[in-house]
């Protein structure tokens, strides 16, 4: 049983001989499905821990040095793709290109900025969604709403949205598809998603002999996301456990206390490239609120690395309901956090976009989606929307020059 110190609310440190990849159960766990059948539950999870990992404990280990050198100003970080992944073919069919496209643009950062690129694909296991209510009401239905293809479908019935375990088993193996998609192609990208479905995330955490640390082998970086960052919750308690380099999404209602906190709680050996953290503040908000978060940060000794994803900070919807981003605003963030980041007496170390290879119009900007009447052509998002090539490159290329030395 975890000792009451590693579950006390305000607890800052991990005893790593009492973190096991199941003591989150005795903390509150938010955004997990409601699940319909837990002896069915039980049996997916126990037959995906006897399955093969993933990810390899040497490309973890690499990712993690490749992330102190972020820390450390020496290389700048890339980490992009789907809001939401979708399952099966189409998944290992769009990895090729979202790998091409981010090697692209990392290789423009990296020349402007003067620092050599470390890309990282959300890819092979974005298949879950954080939501803010849990349910929504289509027509005169009041439905749960879609969590993710990992673990229900967005068709606007009870029985598709109901919580299905055997989805897991898919999110697997599509994950397997697509990371054997990309060895196949030559040249390995590193992956990462949100660890959200945290039943999915214990039964792929193994142990490694040789280090005596835990790993999670369904990912290379796993991160937590703004609505699960909680101090004293399930998930981040999951990933302090882990020996992998972890990244936390940090958004305007984060104080100074809170982001030293998280720091305390995932980086106590204060090593560089340990932790990642995902500003997501919005373009309006990002000149006040993150200055003061670097600062504490620094002012506790802790090297962290320091990225935006000016996406999720300004979302909209259009007057048909749709969700969409201006370009303009999502720009206005990614270089109001270069200069927010400087602010606070620390450089910043990269960017996370939503984005995809296609030339989707989900976001609006640039010549192919002049005004929000453009957005119906090819908007096929299955959760926010993603920048399209040109729109990514845009957003790049004014971090890229913001972050000039
Ligand atoms: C996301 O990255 O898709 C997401 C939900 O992010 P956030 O936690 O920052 O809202
Ligand atoms: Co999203």
């Amino acid at each position: 049983m975890p000792s009451p110190r590693l579950l006390a609310p305000n607890f800052e440190e991990i005893d790593a001989g009492l973190w096991r990849p199941d003591t989150w159960r005795a903390l509150p766990a938010v955004q997990q499905p409601d699940w319909p059948d837990p002896g069915e539950l039980a049996a997916v999870t126990d037959y995906l821990s006897g399955l093969p990992p993933l990810t390899a404990v040497g490309e973890i280990r690499a990712l993690r040095d490749d992330l102190a050198q972020v820390a450390e100003g020496a290389a700048v970080l890339l980490q992009g793709g789907d809001c939401a992944e979708p399952l099966g073919r189409a998944a290992a069919e769009a990895a090729r290109g979202k790998r091409g496209l981010l090697a692209a643009l990392g290789e423009r950062l990296a020349e402007s900025s003067g620092r050599r690129a470390v890309t990282v694909g959300r890819i092979a296991g974005q298949f879950a969604k954080p939501r803010s209510a849990p349910t929504e009401q289509v027509g005169d239905r009041l439905l749960p709403v879609f969590r993710g293809l990992m673990v229900n479908d967005p068709a606007p019935t009870t029985a598709a949205r109901q919580p299905d375990p055997y989805r897991l088993l898919s999110a697997y193996y599509t994950a397997k598809q697509v990371i054997e998609e990309l060895a196949g192609a030559g040249g390995p990208l590193d992956t990462s998603h949100e660890t959200l479905i945290l039943e999915y995330e214990q039964a792929l955490t193994r142990f490694d002999d040789e280090s005596g640390e835990w790993f999670l082998r369904s990912t290379h970086l796993p991160w937590v996301g703004d609505r699960t960052r909680q101090i004293g919750g399930a998930h981040l308690h999951f990933l302090a456990g882990l020996g992998n380099p972890v990244a936390v999404k940090i958004g305007p209602d984060a104080t100074p206390e809170d982001a030293v906190r998280i720091c305390a709680l995932l980086d106590p050996h204060r090593l560089p490239g340990r932790l990642t953290l995902i500003s997501r503040m919005g373009a309006g908000r990002v000149a006040d609120r993150l200055p003061p978060l670097v600062h504490a940060v620094a002012a506790a000794g802790h090297r962290v690395a320091w990225i935006c994803d000016p996406m999720h900070g300004n979302t909209v919807r259009t007057g048909v309901g749709l969700k969409t981003r201006h370009l303009d605003t999502v720009v206005a963030e990614a270089t109001g956090f270069v200069a927010a980041v400087r602010a606070g007496g620390a450089e910043p170390a990269g960017l996370h976009l939503e984005l995809t290879a296609e030339d989707v119009t989900e976001c609006v900007g640039g010549p192919t989606v002049p005004d929000e009447s453009r957005l119906g052509r090819a908007y096929h998002s299955l959760c926010d929307p993603r920048l399209n090539p040109h729109q990514a490159g845009v957003v790049v290329d004014a971090v890229a020059e913001a972050m000039r030395p």
